[in-house]
């Protein structure tokens, strides 16, 4: 039988790391059900030491989520390991993931500690963590760039102490396909115990290598773990991505002979949950899920897909959850038919109270677009107000005027606290003049480091899906938001971002 090839998915733990990508623990929730659904093997919820926000995300995804993994992150010390095994008591299957940086620069100039303090840490925690727990990750944590001697020491102590899982990192995006494969070889044929272990790759995408440099891991270096992300999504050029692997190893099972638990059917699904959650649009162009990923433009390449698909085509589109633009619900839906197609595309409502108001919202829209796709029942969920939390702000109605020649006028009315306040701007245009309006009430202060616009269904019939990232002192938040009205769908991002920023828990950041 062909090895298993598992799959760690670090979208809610290495992907949230990105800049304005935070999300909550209702967030985090349902799209842990979704990486549930999409049969991933193992989980990474969060580093639940970072903060108490990060602590009860893992408390209630280890609480929930029955078929896959569930995994904390925490440093090397018993604090960080204790929080992370307290969060995922409630776990059918749990694994704490520890680490610490290995490489000379990161021990000299962030832990400066002495390899031989790394190391006795490095057993310690591994120790300690064997106690709580019994599946143990070790990291060494920019592991790449570490000494070769020195981490074989290292990973052959933590693997005596009980360490299932050796992960290797690339941290910083530095490896190169055939080095990195054959750095992960030459450790498993020096290491002596390296046969008790998994072997798993870690790689970030600086150099736009992180699958290739993941597959090189596992089929040079004989690694059966991969960690990834949906889209991709984390800190600077990101993560290796789940959607990419996944389906390189499916369609070319010919070459890398490996079995995957993954059910790829739900791959756009998921892929759109998670770039609605954190406002983190997928390019056009990105593979297996970019609007264009299927899509045949020139004439030649029609003609021969319309002749036999598999002259221009490697995967099919239906295989990793494309529905050819299904048009599933309309104004005389009633409430069982949404409630199923929620439950179809794997979203899992709080309570009847929040299935309500989702309802509520879905039939508001429904009057004002005639059809209503997948995309804009997952974007009504991600709306803030469809979750009972009560945020700080949250948009009431707007009015806004512009014509050539003249200066555009917005007025809105938002809700603070629950009450209403009314407040009106001039500005470049109406979106312009609609946020300026929001800001001249709330002195934020915020700077906005980004601003996007995306169609959420093709035409201009659709939805506008819009991202607004704002800077504060130091803290980066994405708010998104979502309406037929792209002067309604901008000022709700903004909203949505000024909630974000309003919620100051601050969490330690894992590498820093
Ligand atoms: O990139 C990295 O080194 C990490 C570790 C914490 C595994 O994310
Ligand atoms: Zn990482």
């Amino acid at each position: 039988m062909a090895d298993k090839l598992i799959i760690f998915d670090t979208t809610l733990r290495d992907g949230e790391q990105s800049p304005g990508a935070s999300m909550t623990r209702d967030e985090k929730l349902r799209i842990a059900r979704q990486l549930e659904r999409l049969k991933v093997d193992v989980i990474e919820a969060g580093f639940a030491a970072s903060s108490n926000g990060d602590f009860e995300a893992v408390q209630s995804i280890a609480n929930t989520i029955k078929d896959s993994i569930v995994c904390s992150l925490s440093r090397a010390n018993d604090r960080d390991i204790s929080q992370a095994a307290l969060a995922l008591k409630g776990a059918q299957r749990a694994r704490i993931h520890t680490f610490i940086a290995t490489s000379a620069l990161h021990m000299e100039k962030k832990l400066r500690m002495s390899p031989e303090q790394v190391l006795e840490q490095a057993k310690l925690s591994v120790r300690f963590a064997k106690n709580l727990i019994d599946d143990i990750e070790f990291s060494p944590e920019d592991g790449y760039r570490s000494d070769e001697d020195f981490l074989c020491r290292v990973l052959e102590a933590v693997i005596a102490e009980g360490a299932t899982t050796i992960n290797v990192p690339d941290t910083v995006g530095y490896a190169v396909p055939e080095l990195y494969g054959n750095f992960i070889k030459r450790l498993r044929e020096r290491i002596p115990n390296s046969d008790k272990a998994v072997w798993s790759v870690h790689c970030h995408n600086d150099l736009g290598m992180a699958v290739a440099n993941s597959l090189a891991g596992v089929m040079i270096g004989g690694a059966r773990q991969i960690e990834c992300t949906i889209n991709g999504l984390g800190e600077r050029a990101g993560n290796c991505s789940l959607e990419e692997i996944v389906m390189a190893v499916k369609t070319r099972k010919d070459y890398y002979g490996l079995e995957l638990g993954i059910d790829a059917k739900h791959i756009v699904a998921t892929s759109r949950m998670v770039s609605q959650t954190t406002g983190f649009v997928v390019q056009p162009n990105k593979a297996v899920v970019g609007a264009n990923a299927f899509a045949h433009a020139s004439g030649i390449h029609q003609d021969g897909v319309l002749k036999a698909r598999d002259t221009y085509e490697i995967m099919r589109a239906e295989d990793v959850g494309w529905s050819a633009n299904k048009i599933v619900l309309g104004k005389l839906s009633g409430r069982n038919a949404f409630k199923q197609r929620l439950q179809d595309l794997g979203v899992q409502l709080e309570s009847e109270t929040d299935i309500n108001t989702a309802f509520s919202k879905f039939k508001e829209l429904a009057d004002r677009k005639s059809e209503i796709f997948d995309e804009d029942i997952l974007a009504l969920v991600s709306d803030d107000s469809v979750s009972q939390v009560q945020e700080q702000f949250s948009f009431v109605s707007l009015s806004q005027r512009s014509e050539t020649g003249e200066k555009p006028y917005a007025s809105i009315v938002f809700k603070v606290h629950g009450k209403e306040v009314k407040s009106e701007s001039e500005g470049n245009g109406p979106v312009d003049a609609s946020l300026k309006a929001i800001e001249s009430y709330v002195k934020s202060g915020a700077e906005m480091v980004l601003y996007s616009v995306n169609a959420i269904s093709g035409s201009t019939e659709s939805q506008g899906e819009v991202t607004v990232r704002l800077q504060n002192s130091g803290r980066v938040v994405n708010g998104v938001g979502s309406d037929p009205d792209i002067v309604v769908a901008s000022s709700k991002a903004y909203l949505s971002a000024l909630n974000k920023l309003q919620n100051k828990s601050d969490r330690v950041a894992a590498q820093g």
